[in-house]
């Protein structure tokens, strides 16, 4: 084992429930905290169901399920999490909201612990900034769905010590997951190079070339890829995908990387994808229908 033994998870979304899904699955203890304890009760919902479909597909045990839930602990305070010996912040994608959520619990939680972020673009060093351990933190970005994708990209911020990177990489064997390793710039390996595709697809639609299906169908059958992008974008949440066009955008100052206003008025109108019911398709009948 990698001497991780218990992890706190700040955000219960669609990233943090994953974690949660995988840790506890894995044998390692959770405490689980969003801004209140009704939407943790919906990640832990999440995760039962997610599980159950698992036991069904024969991927894991109907008998293992019970004691994985019953390793993960609902929190609505950094105290909860004083113990544990990794925190992974997987909130919002906002560098405000993340540079305050670090803030708070640094000083909380034990100082031998493990910082890390699930940020999908934001700068490590700079997060790390906003703590008292810029050495001990780093970069543990999953995929989603957390609990069928391989990979964890490691990053590791400009003060990040090889103890902390050792320990990192051996908690993302231990529970499974194969290991890219990424520097620190904007959006790191997978992001950098899947997002501007996505935004691309989304310019295709702003300028009429396609409609969501014929551009859907043509990234499917076309190049191969298991879901079209605006199905994709849908899936990560197109606030989501906004952010880390920004962080693109402002961090590499290239005009190839501005986000498409199509993008921005979706997020505006608050149809942020599957999370939300609504966003290049409509989630809220028996089948996705698109929306434009
Ligand atoms: N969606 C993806 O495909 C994907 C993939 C890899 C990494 N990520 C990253 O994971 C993180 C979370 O993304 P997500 O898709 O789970 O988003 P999400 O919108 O599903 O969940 C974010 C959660 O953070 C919570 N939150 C906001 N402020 C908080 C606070 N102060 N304290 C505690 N909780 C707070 C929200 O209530 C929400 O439940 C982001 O950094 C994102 O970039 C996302």
């Amino acid at each position: 084992m990698s001497g991780i033994q218990k992890v706190g998870i700040v955000g219960a979304g669609q990233m943090g429930s994953g974690i949660a899904h995988v840790c506890a699955l894995s044998g390692i203890d959770v405490v689980l905290q969003d801004l209140a304890l009704d939407k943790v009760e919906q990640g832990l919902a999440t995760i039962s169901g997610n599980m159950n479909r698992q036991a069904t597909k024969g991927i894991i045990q109907e008998a293992d399920i019970k004691p994985a839930l019953a390793r993960i602990a609902a929190s609505d305070a950094y105290e909860n999490m004083a113990d544990c010996d990794l925190v992974i912040e997987s909130a919002t994608e906002d560098e405000t909201i993340k540079r305050k959520i670090l803030a708070q619990l640094a000083p909380v939680v034990k100082s031998s612990a493990i910082l890390a972020t699930n940020t999908s673009s934001i700068s490590i060093t700079r997060l790390a900034a906003s703590t008292d351990r810029p050495e001990k933190f780093i970069g543990i970005h999953f995929m989603n769905p957390v609990p069928l994708m391989e990979l964890v990209e490691v990053v590791r911020g400009i003060a990040t010590d090889d103890e902390t990177y050792e320990a990192s990489r051996k908690f993302v064997a231990d529970i499974g997951k194969q290991i890219t390793v990424a520097e620190d710039f904007p959006a790191f390996i997978v992001n950098r190079i899947l997002l501007p595709m996505i935004n691309e697809a989304i310019y295709t639609l702003y300028e009429g070339v396609g409609s969501v299906e014929s551009i859907d169908t043509a990234m499917k059958l076309g190049a191969n890829h298991p879901m079209g992008p605006l199905q994709l974008a849908d899936f990560i949440g197109l606030d989501t995908c906004l952010s880390v066009m920004q962080v693109l955008y402002d961090g590499l100052a290239d005009t190839k990387y501005r986000p498409c206003p199509l993008l921005v008025k979706y997020v505006e109108a608050g149809w942020v994808g599957r999370k939300a019911g609504r966003g290049f398709y409509d989630y809220r009948g028996e089948t996705p229908v698109p929306t434009r």
